[in-house]
């Protein structure tokens, strides 16, 4: 790692600090979870360069923005934000910093839009450089001018390496086993700001998960857009058995991982599923028997302007088999893409209903510039595709209560996820939100106790401890 230990000397000079309160840092993180695990690191690095964390954005002498745009309302809730913070910067703390980083800003013409339109900012940064932020705040201050730098070094591990020093929570973490996304599906701007699909070493995935269940960490989730292409772009990594890794080799390491108690992980393309996959998670006891599997749309026409590579049937036998092998799915579906007719919908409502997911996230369409379906002249009118969403929704959320229902009277091993006073809640090996009350201070973090479910709702369960 570059030493940027002066960065803090320079910081403590810029705000006139005298007060011998080191300098501190606050991350406001949007979007997923590689987001979230790049903020984790990039607080360890300014830790160890000597920043505290602050309370708040307002009161912290770092602003740091983390950001996803995804969907355009993801983009608009941020530069609200953003405005908001000027308004703070400009009356009550003219010294701040104000870093901008992650997807949003990796994308060239929005940089320069947050450059121009908002001079406050002081660093503009982007995802494949962002184990640079100590450079960039540093030629911040001494020119006193805006930095903006979105230029791709592929070097990540420099930030991998940084030994994470608090999680956003004590039982879980996730791990990134992968980075960026080669599928290119035709809405999606993922590819363009998270750049060419790199898998990591087995080996260091492994160190980095011994050292979290080492640390007291029960949950594990493994991170990647497509984690079930795992390994593709990693020739000669083996371990000792000399074999090149894939994906249900690698869960079947993680499995041995003393301490752990629980392995999830974040994104399956359906396209990928393999049969030996479909084998480990049914197989391997630490494994969740739940799986994220987007969905998208269930018309076979959209999918293939989506270029999803996989056609309805392929969605359902998959499906079909995750299920016999006692495995749950949740999903992710977006409505209204350019050309979806009401025939297109109406075969996205029968695979709900057929597949009956645990969860499901659905979204409207929204267009990404750069993205190939941006280009597309034939919108679904905003009046169409919102009522579309209602009629998904309408069509989802009976199902998840009706799933519910069906466990009252059942007991379920629930891993304690929140606390507060008397209330808990945590979550099942298949996801199920579970609220419940126990003596304030009987369980910690991370436990899996038994509780019997005894109503439900659409969206969590109640339950009681046996
Ligand atoms: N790699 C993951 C998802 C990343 S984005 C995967 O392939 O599943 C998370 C979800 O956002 C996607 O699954 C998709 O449903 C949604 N999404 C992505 N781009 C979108 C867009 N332009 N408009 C609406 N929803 C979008
Ligand atoms: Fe986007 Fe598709 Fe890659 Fe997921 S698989 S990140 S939806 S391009
Ligand atoms: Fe958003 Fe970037 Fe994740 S666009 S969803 S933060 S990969």
């Amino acid at each position: 790692m570059h030493n940027y230990h002066g960065l803090l000397l320079a910081h403590n000079d810029h705000i006139a600090n005298t007060t011998g309160h080191r300098p501190s840092f606050f991350i406001r993180t949007y979007g997923c979870q590689m987001n979230s695990r790049d903020s984790e690191k990039l607080a360890a690095l300014l830790t160890q360069l000597g920043y505290q964390e602050a309370q708040s954005l307002e009161t912290s002498d770092l602003a740091l923005f983390n950001t996803c745009c995804v969907r355009e309302s993801a983009e608009n809730r941020i530069f609200g934000h953003l405005s908001r913070l000027r308004h703070t910067k400009e009356t009550q703390k003219p010294d701040m910093l104000i870093a901008v980083g992650g997807c949003m800003s990796q994308q060239a013409e929005i940089s320069e839009k947050i450059a121009a339109a908002h001079p406050y900012i002081n660093v503009v940064f982007g995802t494949a450089n962002r184990h640079r932020l100590p450079q960039f705040l540093w030629q911040a201050i001494q020119s006193g001018k805006q930095v903006i730098d979105i230029s791709e070094d592929e070097n990540l591990p420099e930030l991998d390496s940084v030994p994470v020093t608090t999680r956003d929570y004590a039982h879980k973490a996730g791990v990134n086993i992968m980075y960026g996304c080669d599928n290119y599906c035709s809405y999606c701007i993922v590819p363009y700001v998270r750049g060419r699909e790199r898998s990591r070493p087995a080996a260091d995935i492994l160190r980095e998960i011994e050292a979290l269940a080492a640390d007291g960490v029960k949950e594990i989730m493994l991170l990647g857009q497509n984690v079930n292409s795992y390994g593709k772009r990693l020739a000669n990594d083996s371990l000792d058995s000399g074999v090149i890794l894939d994906f249900p080799t690698l869960l079947r390491h993680v499995n041995q991982v003393p301490g752990l108690e629980r392995i999830r992980f974040m994104t399956s393309h359906p396209k990928d599923f393999s049969n030996d996959l479909v084998a480990a998670v049914r197989d391997l006891d630490k494994v969740c028997k739940s799986v994220h599997l987007p969905l998208q749309s269930g018309s076979t026409r959209v999918l293939e302007d989506m270029n999803r590579q996989y056609t309805q049937d392929d969605y359902l036998a998959l499906a079909a088999r995750l299920q016999q092998a006692g495995i749950g799915l949740s999903t992710d579906i977006i409505v209204g893409y350019p050309g979806e007719t009401e025939d297109d919908f109406i075969a996205t409502l029968e695979v709900a209903r057929k597949v009956r997911f645990l969860g499901a996230f659905t979204f409207i369409y929204s267009k990404r510039s750069g993205t190939p379906a941006a280009k597309r002249t034939d919108l679904v009118p905003r009046k169409v595709s919102s009522e579309r969403f209602e009629r998904l929704t309408a069509t989802i959320y009976p199902i998840l209560l009706e799933i519910n229902q069906a466990k009252v009277g059942s007991t379920v091993h629930t891993m304690v996820e929140e606390t507060s006073g008397t209330a808990i809640k945590g979550r099942t090996d298949d996801n199920t939100l579970v609220h419940f009350d126990a003596e304030q201070g009987a369980y910690k973090l991370g436990q899996i106790v038994p509780v019997r479910i005894t109503s439900a709702k659409s969206f969590y369960v109640c339950g009681e401890i046996v």
